[in-house]
């Protein structure tokens, strides 16, 4: 690894944990809810003004601030050298009534990052640029990752603005509304390596009583669209022997989901989390039932065996109950293994900033995973309190966050300076 004085002198920074706490609390006030969580769901009003409000914070440190045709905006700190930037990136979308921390942590410590080298009036050997990705939850438009998937090359970009919400919205409609459909050639480009600090969302490093994780990996993840549907008539004359309850078919659709998640053992999980009724009314016996599951398991056969699993139970059900079952997979992210050299450099800076990672797989999803598609890339935890998120209760320590921005920013100083004065010295 070339090391050049500003490395060394990178040992010496350290990022503003006050102003980093305070970037955090306010970005928290966007789409703040009464039980001390966050609502900030993507290209809603209040995304716009986390997005504006983190574009006037990169212009005040003279970042360029870039927007792509798919929303994504890139703040760039230029370096000496048109080689490769190192970007660090996450999300400020939420999911309803999520936390604080998932997503905004990335972002901000990326941000802090970038302040701190303006501080220090240092210029990186390459560019670091941090990068705010459109949509990551796949809260309000489905699938997860669009943003990121269609920069790095996963999803069409026609096709992601064709999504929509479950009001029938179009993605690509909030995108022109909010005022950030850029431009193609803002996409964030294939850079020298990809790091994303976020909260684990987990309880391995609370268990572990360690403050920062080295992300190995992340698991593969599938969605579905089940759709039940039965006879929509009148719960009180309709004998039961005659009915065709798609609620009652889609109940025991549930508890298989969750059945073939606990059957597939740790870390594989099933979930059920989305459920629409029609007609919805209290004296119609459901006609339909349309649900959203998710699947995770650490390879693509495990997934795939958990889909086939399913789909016996459907036929089985669909059979007892009268009702028709069709399971729609409409979305697959495959298992990735992060790239062994980032991981390495992420070691190295949590001995230069003096703390003991635990190495774990990541059962959440993130934008990272379609970045190690197209560069070397790596994620850094930091400790969830209570292994929760995605609910008001998300909690990380500032002193564990103070740390693992800290780690971020010698990863990213590090990866700046690898490989250039190696390239300068061959001339
Ligand atoms: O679904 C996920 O794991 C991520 O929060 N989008
Ligand atoms: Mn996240
Ligand atoms: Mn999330």
């Amino acid at each position: 690894m070339g090391h050049n004085s500003m490395t060394r002198d990178a040992g010496n920074l350290s990022i503003d944990h006050d102003r980093l706490m305070e970037s955090i609390d306010r970005f928290a006030r966007i789409g703040a809810t009464a039980g001390g969580g966050v609502t900030r769901l993507a290209l809603t009003d209040e995304d716009k003004d986390a997005r504006d409000l983190l574009a006037a914070e990169l212009d005040a440190i003279d970042c360029q601030v870039l927007i792509d045709d798919l929303g994504n905006m890139r703040g760039v700190l230029d370096g000496q050298t048109a080689l490769g930037a190192v970007q660090v990136a996450s999300h400020l979308d939420t999911v309803i009534r999520g936390g604080r921390f998932d997503g905004a942590l990335g972002v901000l410590g990326g941000l802090e990052v970038l302040r701190t080298i303006r501080d220090h009036g240092i210029q990186p050997a390459r560019s670091i640029e941090l990068i705010n990705w459109t949509n990551e939850e796949g809260a309000r438009f489905e699938p997860a990752m669009i943003g990121s998937g269609a920069a790095l090359g996963t999803f069409d970009a026609d096709w992601m603005r064709a999504r929509s919400d479950v009001s029938g919205v179009r993605l690509g409609d909030e995108l022109d509304r909010i005022g950030y459909a850029g431009s193609q050639r803002n996409r964030p480009p294939v850079g020298r390596a990809y790091l994303e600090l976020h909260i684990e969302q987990g309880p391995v490093l609370d268990d572990a009583a360690r403050p920062v994780g080295i992300v190995d990996g992340i698991l593969g993840i599938t969605w579905m669209n089940i759709t039940l549907t039965g006879q929509a008539v009148h719960a009180g004359p309709t004998p039961m022997p005659d009915r065709h309850d798609a609620l009652a078919a889609a109940a025991e659709t549930v508890l298989a989901v969750r059945d073939i998640g606990t059957g597939a053992g740790s870390p594989c999980v099933g979930t059920v989390g989305r459920l629409e009724v029609s007609p919805n009314v209290i004296n119609t016996i459901p006609g339909s039932v349309r649900l959203g599951a998710d699947f995770r398991s650490p390879d693509d056969d495990g997934l795939d065996a958990m889909v086939a699993d399913l789909a016996a139970h459907a036929h089985d059900i669909a059979a007892r109950h009268g009702v028709a079952i069709e399971i729609d997979r409409f979305w697959t992210s495959s298992p990735v293994a992060f790239d062994s050299g980032v991981i390495e450099v992420i070691a190295s800076a949590c001995e230069a900033v003096g703390v003991q990672p635990v190495h774990l797989w990541s059962g959440a999803g993130h934008d990272a995973r379609y970045a190690a598609n197209v560069q070397p890339a790596g994620m850094i935890f930091v400790r969830s309190r209570g292994g929760v998120s995605h609910c008001e209760a998300e909690l990380s320590d500032p002193e564990d966050i103070a740390l693992g921005a800290a780690v971020l920013l010698h990863a990213a100083l590090l990866l700046a300076e690898d490989g250039v004065s190696a390239a300068n010295d061959r001339g």
